[in-house]
């Protein structure tokens, strides 16, 4: 069998260091080519574009996409793109359809999130959002006076995520059950959405559908997140439910995501953003970027074995190893002691988690 060609795309911020310790992690699991490109910021300061169409194209030819994180806030000229362009162009260019960031709490961690423990114990929920239309890709207008960003949504594009929402659902076998949000009461887009929603729901019987509003929904997940199996949802919903969701798991840097493609590689990256905040102090944490090489195997390389074999090692490793994002002072008191718990930084949590895989 040849070997399987991984296209890395560290980004900005804190992306080329948790592309780097995911680099490690993959070397440990196996002998892959990386190909290394820039992206964001990155490629703007090279090439004065957010994604070039070399890139964009050596992307097409690999086997999988891993990408860090995109975002500097640095001040630069009018005229050229944002760094964030650069994700729109490679998702756009990949033809990255669907983006599923699963929201699961790892027991160790029960403490260490803001939520009180016995609401969200248990939550293992499956974000499913759409990512190639809405109002991020929709016409724009951007005037001193006037702007806008058009949602618009065609019957296929909503067909095609559903389908695979409720594939999932049943693949993950758990509550057989899809609660597709959306904005019905207001908006055109969320009705033709509601609409396609129910009539692929008629050809996965086995499948329970629930409707709910996007601002009623933002309350339910966090009041009681152990009822949700499947949520699906489109572009900006899921963008905004995914951070809020990050407060159940402890932190954004828990949360893998997964971009398919319905023909070619698809796009793994962390739900996170490039925290230039701390970029460069080596404290980042990687485990979101480890959790979507995960994602990779089990979506891309159809490996189940080494997927769980990360996910397993991160379990382990959590019990223990936190970086400074995965302790809160209520890690500290009750079950379990402070001395128990270590403080790591990158570089650390990276040999922690490889060396329990
Ligand atoms: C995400 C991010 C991106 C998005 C930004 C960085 C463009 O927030 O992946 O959730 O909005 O999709
Ligand atoms: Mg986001």
């Amino acid at each position: 069998m040849s070997k399987k060609t991984i296209a890395l795309l560290p980004g900005d911020g804190i992306g080329p260091e948790i592309v780097a310790a995911a680099k490690l992690l993959l070397q440990a699991l196996g002998d892959y080519n990386f190909q290394e490109y820039p992206l964001g910021g990155a490629s703007l300061d090279a090439h004065g574009v957010a994604l070039t169409p070399e890139v964009l194209d050596a992307c097409r030819q690999a086997d999988a996409v891993l990408m860090g994180a995109v975002g500097d806030y640095k001040q630069r000229s009018p005229e050229l793109d944002r760094p964030e362009v650069g994700i729109d162009q490679i998702r756009q260019g990949l033809k990255i359809y669907a983006n599923l960031r699963p929201i699961k709490l790892y027991s160790a961690l029960l403490n260490s999130s803001p939520l009180k423990r016995e609401i969200i114990e248990g939550t293992d929920i499956l974000l499913v959002r759409e990512l190639s239309s809405g109002s991020y890709f929709g016409k724009k207008v951007e005037g001193t006076e006037v702007a806008s960003d058009n949602c618009e949504y065609t019957r296929q594009q909503v067909e095609n995520i559903a389908h695979l929402a409720f594939q999932l659902a049943e693949t993950r076998g758990q509550k057989f059950k899809v609660t597709s949000i959306d904005k019905a009461n207001v908006l055109a887009s969320s009705r033709l959405w509601r609409h396609v929603v129910n009539e692929v729901s008629g050809s996965h019987s086995g499948i329970e559908l629930e409707h709910m509003l996007v601002d009623n929904a933002a309350m339910q997940l966090i009041s009681r997140p152990r009822d949700f199996d499947v949520l699906l949802t489109e572009n900006l919903f899921g963008d905004i439910l995914s951070d809020e969701m990050a407060t159940i798991v402890s932190s954004l840097g828990m949360i893998p995501s997964a971009g398919l493609s319905l023909h070619g590689p698809g796009l793994y990256e962390s739900a996170h953003g490039s925290a230039p905040d701390i970029a460069g102090a080596g404290i980042a944490n990687p485990i979101a970027t480890f959790l979507a090489v995960a994602l990779l195997f089990r979506y891309q390389f159809q490996d189940e074995d080494k997927a769980s074999s990360i996910e397993r090692a991160v379990e382990k490793t959590i019990t223990r190893h936190r970086t400074a994002d995965l302790v809160r002072l209520a890690d500290t008191e009750d079950s379990e002691p402070k001395e128990a718990l270590i403080v790591v930084n990158t570089q650390e949590m990276t040999d922690a988690v490889t060396s329990n895989l």
